[in-house]
């Protein structure tokens, strides 16, 4: 029996409930997962609260979680590449909050030894999703980036990538993740009143990475930044849209490339917090409430 947490409605993070499954053998091309940190994300409470019902409408009971790393503990017919004991990454939809898995194989990435599987766990969709903006909008060395929401796990990733590029980074966040934000490369505002002036007495912005979204956030990229080319979006919501401020693409390339920049010691999240699986509603109301630094992390 392995442990997991699922829902039969949706709602908010209450509706979860924590059981057993007993899991099948792995089939052609699955592999069984041991997990050992599950990354909570945004999107899980969001799905939870069926925000996606009426493009993506689940079947109950589901099981949130779109990412994990572990160990393979078993190997179905037909898999090539993957082994028993191999130390891996998984990104699917839904099912990974859940101690054990049985997954396909073509959704895991190895996880190279030198990366924890904290870390592991978190790259696929904060660093994924920084990495294809920052690309998106093309930030190069000599850019000034400005990034809305710098100490998330997207917003946290995407300062260390443009840092990582050779540009120089304005990042907004509370005072009190000032001094975090100083810590991976970038020089911290505070947003709300007088977000605009305190950004252009540091200097002139080139791109914008908004992980954040709101009136706020939108108003002040258009402030500084006269070319909205250069400007994308993680939550393209009825303001970037009216402000016709693109939404980030999913870059082919992202999971190989985030993993290589974890391994180059240029991707490292701050771990906010470890949480019990079987508390997963707590983790989940802290996400909510949107003021997590870097990552929370599942401990099956
Ligand atoms: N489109 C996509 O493919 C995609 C992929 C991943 C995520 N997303 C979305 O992107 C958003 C961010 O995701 P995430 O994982 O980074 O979330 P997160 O880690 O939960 O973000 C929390 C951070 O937001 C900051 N914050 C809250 N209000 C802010 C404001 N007004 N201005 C600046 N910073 C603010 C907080 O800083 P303080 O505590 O200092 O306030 C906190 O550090 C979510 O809405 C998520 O659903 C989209």
């Amino acid at each position: 029996m392995s442990a997991q947490i699922y829902f039969e409605e949706y709602g908010g993070p209450t509706v979860l409930r924590h059981g057993d499954q007993q899991l099948p053998e792995p089939g052609p091309g699955q592999v069984r997962l041991v997990n050992r940190a599950i990354a909570v994300n945004p999107v899980d409470w969001k799905i939870i609260a069926g925000y996606m019902r009426d493009f993506r409408p689940l079947t109950f009971p589901a099981v949130p979680g779109t990412e994990s790393a572990g160990v393979v503990a078993a190997v179905g017919p037909d898999v090539e590449g993957v082994a028993v004991g191999d130390e891996v990454i998984w990104t699917g939809f839904m099912g990974g909050y859940r101690a054990e898995a049985i997954v396909e194989a073509a959704e895991l990435l190895a996880k190279p030894a030198s990366i924890d599987f904290e870390q592991a766990a978190s790259l696929p969709a904060a660093a994924g999703t920084a990495y294809s903006a920052v690309h998106q909008i093309g930030v190069a060395a000599g850019d000034t980036v400005l990034v809305h929401g710098a100490a998330g796990g997207v917003g946290s990733a995407a300062v260390q990538i443009a840092r990582g590029l050779g540009a120089r980074v304005i990042g907004t966040a509370s005072p009190g993740n000032h001094e975090y934000l100083a810590s991976i490369g970038a020089e911290p505002v505070a947003y709300g009143d007088g977000l605009v002036e305190a950004v252009r007495a540091l200097g002139t912005v080139t791109a914008v990475f908004d992980s954040v979204g709101g009136a706020g956030s939108t108003a002040a990229t258009q402030a500084l930044l006269p070319d909205l080319s250069r400007a994308v979006t993680a939550v393209s919501d009825e303001h970037a849209t009216a402000a016709g401020i693109a939404a980030v693409v999913a870059h082919p390339d992202r999971y190989p490339a985030v993993v290589a920049l974890a391994e180059q010691g240029i991707i490292r999240f701050s771990i906010q917090d470890r949480i019990p699986l079987a508390e997963a509603v707590k983790a989940l109301e802290l996400s909510q409430a949107g003021h997590v630094r870097g990552k929370l992390i599942l401990i099956p």
